[in-house]
């Protein structure tokens, strides 16, 4: 690993630390994002474990009573945000914004858990009853079918806010009594790089009826503009599920274990839902119209990181992942580059992320596929040094797209190259 990179990627997150948390990047992303932060505190690891696990603390600092947990925390208000804590209007100490992101956290804290030899025995107990309330508002208030499937009711939900799986589910909402108002990303970014305005304005319609319905989240699940089943949700929380089931074991709750290895089964059953058998993948599927979104995306992938999919399935997906990476220089992109709507510029478009290959990598070598995973691997360093540490890149030429100096990017690279100087490793680090 290439240790001016290394310093450089501490440089960001210290830059980026306003104190027990840390924002994406300045500018663009002000405050605390909540699977930001998970990952951060993956990248914090590498170099201070008592910081590291301070993210995710902060993060639950702002959990509500019945375990929800936001996907931004406004802990100081910064006026250059749209939409800020003035429209989300959750009533809440510290603010925060009305709907939820990835539940990454609970994979997050077991990976820091392991990374410091099982050691901070207190702070894992302290946290996972949090943890366990989270999954358990997940498995309450977002399964309406009892699937063990995750309901997404607002594309920022995802962490994949313009991706083409939700341009059909949107197309159709009422966009007319958005109120009037003002974006501040396009002054700071490309906006050939950014969410178009037509999909602001949804973004906006969908928030003010949570707003309208003072973030009744179960209102919401049942009556809310946009419901989709979302394939990467799903799989990161069945993945954090298995995580949090061998916490509950380290930490011997019992009753626990038994409630979460029932969610395991239930979601490894009803993991066929998303199964679209004309493209031979997992796709997100609308609930309200019931048809799948027909894309291949990123996160299709990611069943690998969930432990689900029989042969047939994996091999198909295999054989998808062939085609891809036939098409592009890097992988992963976020939509598949046969699909009419790719931009390999445009956000989660055609872009590829850190994060995202930071699990489906991991996934894929669990689960025996070494080169596929050693190559998504070798392409996100490849990336990061040369363009340096952005939001995302272009999968055809590797340029950095989005905001710079980004966290998330940052911590991903001191992941890997910890783990390149003797840590645990699901790949090894390459430089
Ligand atoms: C964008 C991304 C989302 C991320 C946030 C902050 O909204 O789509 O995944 O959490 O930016 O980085």
């Amino acid at each position: 690993m290439n240790d001016n990179l290394f310093k450089k990627a501490v440089e960001i997150l210290t830059a980026n630390d306003r104190g027990g948390y840390t924002v994406p990047t300045a500018g663009l992303y002000p405050f605390q994002w909540n699977w930001d932060s998970a990952f951060v505190a993956l990248g914090f690891a590498a170099f201070d474990q008592n910081r590291a696990w301070r993210e995710v603390e902060t993060l639950f600092e702002a959990q509500w009573d019945d375990g929800f947990l936001p996907h931004i925390i406004f802990h100081v208000d910064d006026p250059g945000y749209f939409p800020g804590p003035s429209v989300w209007r959750t009533q809440k100490t510290p603010a925060t914004s009305g709907i939820t992101q990835p539940p990454v956290a609970a994979s997050i804290v077991h990976a820091l858990w392991e990374a410091g030899g099982r050691d901070n025995h207190d702070r894992l107990a302290a946290i996972y009853p949090k943890l366990l309330a989270w999954h358990r508002w997940f498995h309450r208030y977002r399964d309406p079918l009892g699937k063990g499937l995750v309901l997404a009711t607002h594309p920022w939900e995802t962490g994949r806010d313009n991706s083409p799986e939700w341009d059909a589910p949107s197309a159709v909402i009422d966009t007319s009594q958005v109120e009037p108002y003002e974006r501040r990303d396009l002054v700071l970014v490309n906006h050939e790089m950014r969410p178009s305005k037509d999909d602001y304005d949804r973004y906006l319609a969908i928030l003010q009826f949570g707003r309208d319905h003072q973030w009744d989240h179960a209102l919401i699940a049942e009556k809310g503009p946009f419901r989709m089943i979302d394939v990467g949700m799903t799989m990161i929380l069945l993945r954090a599920n298995r995580d949090l089931l061998s916490i509950a074991q380290a930490l011997g709750r019992e009753k626990d274990c038994e409630e979460l290895r029932k969610q395991i089964k239930l979601s490894e059953k009803g993991i066929s839902y998303l199964w679209d058998g004309e493209l031979g993948a997992f796709c997100s599927r609308d609930i309200i119209s019931g048809r799948s979104s027909g894309i291949i995306t990123s996160a299709s992938f990611l069943n690998f990181y969930a432990g689900v999919g029989d042969a047939l399935q994996r091999a198909s997906l295999i054989t998808n992942l062939d085609r891809i990476s036939a098409r592009v220089r890097y992988l992963l992109p976020s939509t598949d580059p046969d699909f009419k709507k790719f931009n390999s510029i445009l956000y989660w478009r055609g872009p590829i992320w850190a994060v995202i290959n930071q699990m489906v990598a991991s996934g894929l070598s669990e689960q025996g596929y070494q080169s596929y995973a050693q190559r998504i691997a070798d392409d996100t360093c490849a990336l990061v040094k040369k363009s340096g540490f952005y939001e995302a890149y272009c999968p055809l030429t590797g340029v950095g797209t989005g905001g710079a100096e980004f966290s998330w990017t940052a911590a991903i690279w001191l992941h890997l190259s910890a783990q390149d100087r003797g840590g645990k490793s699901f790949v090894k680090g390459a430089a």
